[in-house]
């Protein structure tokens, strides 16, 4: 694809070659999420950050990664801080924004409102999350992730084996995952869910269409053995009808130390791609983990940080001159980034 000037969406937008090229600019952004090296590139320009849902990681990740290539950020967190609620409408919206910022991130809860908003847009614009539909960035940043920890493993992404657990039905994150995994071959994806949070059906054909083994089932224990990657959910309570719906699924599928020991081979990576919801009722994530070394979350939430970068230099066509304004980083750094 031609990135410059484009709009991302979807994870459909992209051809295997596509991702390379993604990893390949992320590789050369870690020196600068690192603090070893500072770049000006985007001095001058403006993101408008625009968060209409809920959001740590994604909102501040995108906004570090720009801030990081030189540019301002203006964000807007709230949909009550919006003439939204004054009934202005995405068209609207996105004409006015798009002529104060040169590229726009944006999260709503409605499934296809960032496609909406990018056809009126005079600027690219990114999905940060569109209800349950998709949330590319976040695949990005976990098959990158994914890759990374496959390599320090000996192993590489064709082949992979790995287990999706909890809302299938409802997580974005998942839905965005399973398409980019599409473009690797001989996948074996082990997708562990109760019946009424399955993968919806249209990312399963998908899947089978492209020849990837695609088991079912409702059992944590059986369906995270053998797998190189455990890559947990949480209930996402906010798409549900009510809160009581919701609960019924919180807390089925809960993953600690015990389990994994007992189940998973030596190795096994663990991911979320987070918020994990670490209150009693749920904890699908167990704190006893954290020291594990097989858990990447934090690994994969820096990897948000040179994904995004790398994003915005191939669109805004900068990622050949990132370098021409760089200069060593003068200040203390703790050296912080962890690819792997
Ligand atoms: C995910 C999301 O918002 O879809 N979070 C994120 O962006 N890292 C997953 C979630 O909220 O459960």
């Amino acid at each position: 694809m031609n990135f410059i000037g484009s709009h991302i969406l979807s994870v459909s937008q992209f051809k295997r070659a596509d991702i390379e090229t993604v990893f390949n600019v992320a590789d050369q952004m870690i020196p600068y999420a690192n603090r070893e090296r500072v770049t000006r590139v985007l001095e001058g320009a403006i993101l408008g950050n625009m968060f209409f849902e809920p959001s740590t990681r994604t909102r501040v990740s995108f906004g570090c990664a720009w801030n990081l290539l030189g540019g301002e950020v203006r964000e807007t967190s709230e949909v009550k801080a919006s003439s939204i609620v004054k009934g202005e409408s995405f068209y609207d919206t996105a004409r006015v924004l798009s002529g104060y910022s040169d590229a726009i991130v944006m999260r709503h809860q409605v499934e296809g409102s960032v496609d909406e908003f990018a056809t009126a847009s005079r600027v690219p614009v990114i999905n940060g999350g569109d209800g349950s539909n998709e949330h590319p960035s976040q695949a990005l940043l976990d098959l990158y992730t994914i890759k990374k920890e496959m390599e320090g493993r000996g192993k590489q992404v064709d082949g992979l084996r790995i287990a999706l657990i909890g809302d299938l039905r409802y997580g974005r994150a998942v839905h965005s995952l399973c398409r980019l995994l599409c473009l690797y071959d001989d996948i074996h994806f082990s997708l562990v869910s109760p019946p009424e949070l399955k993968l919806p059906s249209i990312y399963l054909d998908e899947m089978k269409s492209h020849g990837h083994e695609c088991l079912e089932s409702a059992q944590l224990q059986s369906g995270i053995a053998h797998a190189d990657i455990l890559y947990v959910t949480r209930t996402q309570e906010e798409r549900f009808p009510s809160k009581e719906e919701a609960d019924k699924y919180k807390g089925l599928f809960r993953l600690n130390q015990t389990i994994y020991t007992e189940n998973c081979e030596p190795n096994t990576v663990i991911m979320h791609p987070l918020p994990r919801d670490s209150r009693g009722d749920a904890r699908e994530l167990d704190d006893d983990l954290n020291e594990n070394p097989n858990l990447a979350i934090f690994r994969q939430t820096d990897n948000g940080v040179v994904i995004r970068m790398a994003l915005f230099a191939l669109i805004l066509n900068v990622a050949d001159q990132v370098e021409k304004t760089a200069r060593d980083v003068n200040w203390y750094t703790a050296g912080r980034f962890s690819s792997q």
